[in-house]
């Protein structure tokens, strides 16, 4: 990652909250760590709890100390960014806030001697979006198109309808290429080497059709439950929260058509172009395409596990669902008639996100039938977490007289080659929008474009509530109806595997 050049301020809604200290924290420290900032650089909290400067600093500090993955805090590097800080409190439905904004950008300006960008990251709930985009807006705030950047959060909406309503309001106060829409899926590695892979490597893009890959299976699954984001959580269940953003942004870095140059808008528009291709469910065949589940008690690593049901901030009978999974079709010339299948949930046995590419089979088998117990065809694992890497799989001879086949793994560790630690994405995607880079942020088009993908599914759970749940063990890997989704078709799922690092 290069330095930063331009004077940057960074202005956080919300900096008292969740995010900020768990994310844009430690984000920030590690990019102080490692010089990445510009020289003129400094954050100005913003927020509702009259918390003052140095609750502020220290909920910063504490954030960087948990969740930086580094030993300890630099001192040295910590004051430094401390004096670059400031903190305001008040309602962002009240001006005052905005004008006391004005101020602090003008005191630091004069002392740099520079205008500097202004990123107004809203790390809010969505229900105070508009407020602060109007309030900027009153205060003249969002009027340099240079210099006034601002991010935003997911969710984007809670459907359609929704979503197209905040992008409205977002573009009637800002330019489109000042608002960048955050999916932290796309500022992880690996997610950003698919790119590298599929389209620096001349080996691989020839086989990647339907004339060579079977069928493609995405995993997200996680073992943590909702924590403590019940209330969140409720209303938004694993198809909006996981599906319509990270697993549909995985889907198209690994089915859009090569890339004319890496230009923020040529990247969108390839991505743009697959959402639009996604063949339509039909809400009679909804049920055939997607299942849902909720997680019950069970055990994760020894340790018990209580239903969702029973958390904190969910209803006892709720029918949300912490668990989804889904068959798409892409229709296109790459891609017609080979299945992609989608899953996703909470208290899953590990924690893990790859995509695995299964090929088809050799059109003749020339080994005898004894050669092998059972036929293989290749595999391509794309580990995106815990441990980022990729794992070929094939057919090879086991040593001896007769002839023995079995999978074997030619492995690549992300870890073990380049022996240093990935950024995290929130690092990535801060430094990408002080440069003033969108290529891994969510156009307008593509937020509504997903959203058109899952609409169906959404009405249809909506209006038949599920009489299943609970329907899987926290600590499994989720409801039989999964098994039975991709079973329709003669497949099933692989068993998600990391490799291993030594
Ligand atoms: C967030 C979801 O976007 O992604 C969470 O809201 C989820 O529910 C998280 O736990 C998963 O992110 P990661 O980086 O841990 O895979």
């Amino acid at each position: 990652m290069k330095t930063l050049k331009k004077p940057s301020i960074l202005i956080i809604f919300g900096a008292m909250g969740d995010l900020t200290w768990r994310k844009l924290a430690p984000a920030i420290y590690n990019l102080v760590l490692q010089n990445h900032l510009p020289e003129q650089f400094a954050v100005i909290g913003l927020d509702g709890k009259d918390a003052g400067l140095e609750k502020f600093h220290q909920r910063l500090k504490d954030g960087a100390k948990h969740f930086c993955q580094c030993s300890e805090i630099a001192d040295e590097k910590w004051d430094a960014l401390a004096g670059n800080m400031r903190f305001l409190s008040g309602d962002f439905a009240d001006q005052a806030i905005y004008s006391e904004l004005k101020e602090q950008f003008k005191k630091l300006e004069d002392e740099w001697g520079h205008a500097a960008n202004h990123i107004f990251y809203l790390a809010t709930p969505p229900a105070v979006v508009s407020l602060i985009v109007n309030g900027l807006d009153q205060a003249g705030l969002a009027a340099d198109r240079e210099h006034a950047r601002i991010v935003v959060e997911k969710p984007f909406g809670h459907d359609l309808a929704s979503a197209v309503a905040l992008n409205s309001l977002l573009t009637s106060v800002f330019d489109e290429s000042q608002v960048y829409r955050i999916d932290h899926y796309l500022g992880k590695e690996t997610v950003q080497n698919i790119l590298a892979f599929r389209f620096a490597n001349a080996l691989f893009e020839p086989i990647w059709d339907r004339r060579y890959i079977d069928h493609v299976q995405i995993t997200v699954s996680e073992q943590v439950g909702v924590e403590h984001r019940g209330a969140y959580y409720e209303h938004a269940g694993a198809l909006r929260d996981m599906i319509q953003n990270h697993l549909m942004q995985l889907l198209c870095l690994i089915t859009m058509e090569p890339m004319v140059s890496f230009e923020p808008n040529e990247i969108r528009n390839k991505k743009v172009d697959v959402l639009r291709a996604i063949r339509p469910i039909p809400e009679d065949q909804v049920g055939l395409m997607a299942v849902r589940g909720q997680y019950g008690d069970g055990s994760i690593n020894g340790h018990k596990a209580k239903a969702y049901q029973e958390e904190p901030g969910v209803a006892g009978d709720s029918s949300t669902e912490t668990f989804a999974a889904m068959k798409l079709f892409i229709d296109n010339w790459r891609w017609q008639d080979v299945p992609f299948y989608l899953r996703t949930g909470k208290r899953l046995q590990k924690k893990i996100s790859e995509v695995m590419i299964h090929f088809r089979p050799v059109p003749h088998q020339s080994f005898p039938n004894t050669a092998s117990l059972a036929w293989q065809p290749n595999h391509l694992m794309i580990h995106i977490q815990p441990e980022e890497g990729i794992v070929l799989r094939f057919q090879a001879k086991e040593p001896g007289a007769t002839m023995h086949l079995s999978p074997v793994d030619m492995k690549f560790s992300y870890l073990e080659t380049f022996k240093t630690r990935s950024p995290e994405a929130y690092e990535t995607l801060l430094a990408d929008v002080m440069e003033g880079d969108a290529t891994l942020f969510m156009r307008a088009d593509q937020v509504e474009g997903s959203w058109s993908v899952i609409e169906p599914i959404l009405k249809v759970w909506e209006n038949t509530p599920p009489s299943d749940f609970p329907n899987y063990e926290s600590g499994s890997w989720g409801p039989q109806s999964c098994d039975a989704l991709i079973a329709r078709d003669g497949h099933i799922w692989t068993l998600p595997e990391a490799p291993e690092v030594k």
